[in-house]
């Protein structure tokens, strides 16, 4: 067997900013997009997707400002088979060191005749003149063509032959619908790559999880000589999501015996980033998720204790620790001094500004009264409520609930909005549904709640309750989160911030443009 540093390096291509901001509810700010840039950068992705700069302004922006500050991994950016997409790419890219444009159209017949209104052959003609057109940018070209695992083979030989001489150096061959199983996915990758004679080539793959089989596929293409696996921070992504990033990376770590090949990935950062993007995007981590989920390394059953006390391999197959999990630190108390807690957070990645630090601090010693120990969590949870970095058009003032048996449950709302001050009282069928109905009355904004979960920050009786919430405002759906001790009050937080989304992102300019159905 060969030492692992000699095995094929498998590249990283992180797409979280850009397919993973397509999941439903996901969207980010221009900071929090540079702020999970700067970790995958310190995660030693290979390559950053950083977003489709023609979907909007904004798009173009935050691909801009990543590629003119992020060090080290290639920058891509995301165009159609389209000029004016390649040229905004390209134009995204200037800043960055290493750049690279992902230019996609697609295989299959369905998606030809129902979508792209083209022939066979007039698809390869514009994937031909879209690489040539990209290759002005950069030499650096890669070309997908969607659905492949629904499309005729010796087309996509014919197709991606034809992009590969025209200059694209990596071909990705999507499963866009997440419909293949593994086998199948290793056939068609073997296909494609036997008949390919242009040298140099990087064959990838991209996999969606709509049968839960997007990191089995993503490794099952490594045998059939992929060496570049498209993934994302918590499998986030279109419907299902895509490959989970943590997941193939351990996989491909801890089994390299088997898989004989190898990242460069620091897997010590991998936990910190799924707690960022968590926490950006207000999308939970499900408690049993492999690598990152509470779960994954908690051990309940007697005999599976007994074992992890005697030697902890009997039921670990990876160390908490490989994925940068110092277990739940106890970490500040009422009386620590700013510095400390200045320092703590940048220990845990996160550099505030001094106007920050003063407003988590008075945070903190609010949190600290009613609760004996403060964690690692709690810190988070008091950065992620207090600084989203979307703007607060309102800000809770007061909140006063009555709910018990044999009463109707009333809810009191004092909202803030600069400097007016507007409150108003309701009726529901909790206390939580009472205050979300005063607050769409004093806001006139409606919302429909989908989702409201309730997580445990850290551990005790006095532990912060987390509540994501996804909340419909007709046609745009946004999360948000928000921690407290009283969970109405988190739950209330949570729906706010929500309204606030929404009222940034109806702020931003442009964005009713996004061609994203399209990617
Ligand atoms: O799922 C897909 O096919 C894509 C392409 C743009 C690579 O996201
Ligand atoms: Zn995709």
């Amino acid at each position: 067997m060969s030492k692992v540093s000699e095995t094929p390096r498998i590249i990283i291509f992180d797409t979280t900013l850009r397919d993973g901001e397509q999941a439903p509810g996901a969207s980010l700010t221009h900071r929090e997009k540079l702020e999970i840039a700067n970790a995958l950068a310190a995660l030693k992705v290979d390559v950053i997707e950083a977003g489709f700069p023609i979907a909007s302004p904004d798009d173009f922006e935050a691909v801009k400002a990543i590629a003119g500050s992020v060090q080290g991994p290639v920058i891509a950016a995301l165009a159609r088979t389209i000029e004016k997409d390649i040229e905004r790419a390209g134009q995204a890219l200037v800043p960055a060191k290493k750049r690279r444009i992902h230019t996609f159209s697609s295989g299959s017949d369905i998606h030809l005749k129902s979508m792209l209104k083209m022939t066979r052959a007039q698809n390869i003609e514009r994937s031909v003149r879209a690489v040539k057109f990209a290759r002005t940018f950069t030499d650096d070209v890669e070309y997908s063509a969607q659905d492949t695992t629904r499309s005729d083979r010796d087309y996509l030989v014919d197709l991606y032959t034809a992009v590969a001489e025209a200059g694209a150096t990596t071909l990705n061959i999507p499963d866009t619908v997440g419909y293949a199983v593994p086998e199948e996915y290793t056939a068609l990758i073997a296909y494609i790559a036997g008949r390919i004679k242009v040298p140099g080539i990087v064959f990838s793959v991209h996999c969606h999880n709509d049968l839960g089989l997007a990191v089995a596929n993503s490794l099952s293409a490594i045998k059939a000589g992929a060496r570049q696996i498209e993934c994302a921070i918590n499998g986030l992504g279109e419907r299902a999501g895509n490959c989970a990033l943590e997941e193939i990376v351990m996989a491909i770590r801890t089994r390299a015996d088997a898989l004989q090949a190898h990242t460069d990935v620091n897997t010590r950062e991998l936990y910190r980033v799924s707690r960022m993007v968590s926490r950006m995007t207000g999308i939970a981590v499900q408690r049993n998720k492999a690598i990152v989920g509470a779960n994954a390394f908690a051990h309940e059953a007697g005999i599976h204790q007994d074992g992890i006390l005697k030697e902890r391999t009997t039921y670990e197959i990876i160390r908490p620790e490989d994925i940068g999990i110092e277990g739940a630190e106890l970490v500040l108390g009422k009386h620590s001094g700013r510095h400390a807690f200045r320092d703590k957070f940048s220990r845990m990645g996160i550099v505030l500004s001094d106007e920050e630090v003063e407003r988590a601090y008075v945070q903190f010693i609010a949190l600290a009264d009613k609760k004996k120990h403060i964690y690692d969590d709690d810190l988070l949870a008091i950065v992620r409520d207090g600084f989203d970095a979307v703007p607060n058009a309102y800000e809770l003032d007061y909140l006063h609930v009555s709910a018990g048996t044999g009463t109707v449950p009333t809810a009191t709302v004092r909202l803030r909005k600069g400097a007016q001050v507007r409150q108003d009282a309701c009726c529901g069928d909790g206390p939580v549904d009472a205050a979300l109905k005063t607050i769409d009355r004093i806001t006139h904004i409606h919302g429909v709640l989908l989702e409201f979960s309730l997580q445990s920050v850290s551990v005790g009786k006095d532990a912060l309750g987390e509540v994501t919430v996804r909340v419909s405002f007709g046609t745009e759906t946004v999360s948000g989160k928000a921690a407290s001790t009283d969970i109405v009050e988190a739950g209330t937080k949570a729906y706010l911030a929500c309204v606030n989304r929404l009222l940034f992102n109806r702020a931003r300019q442009g964005k009713a443009a996004c061609p994203r159905g399209k990617a």
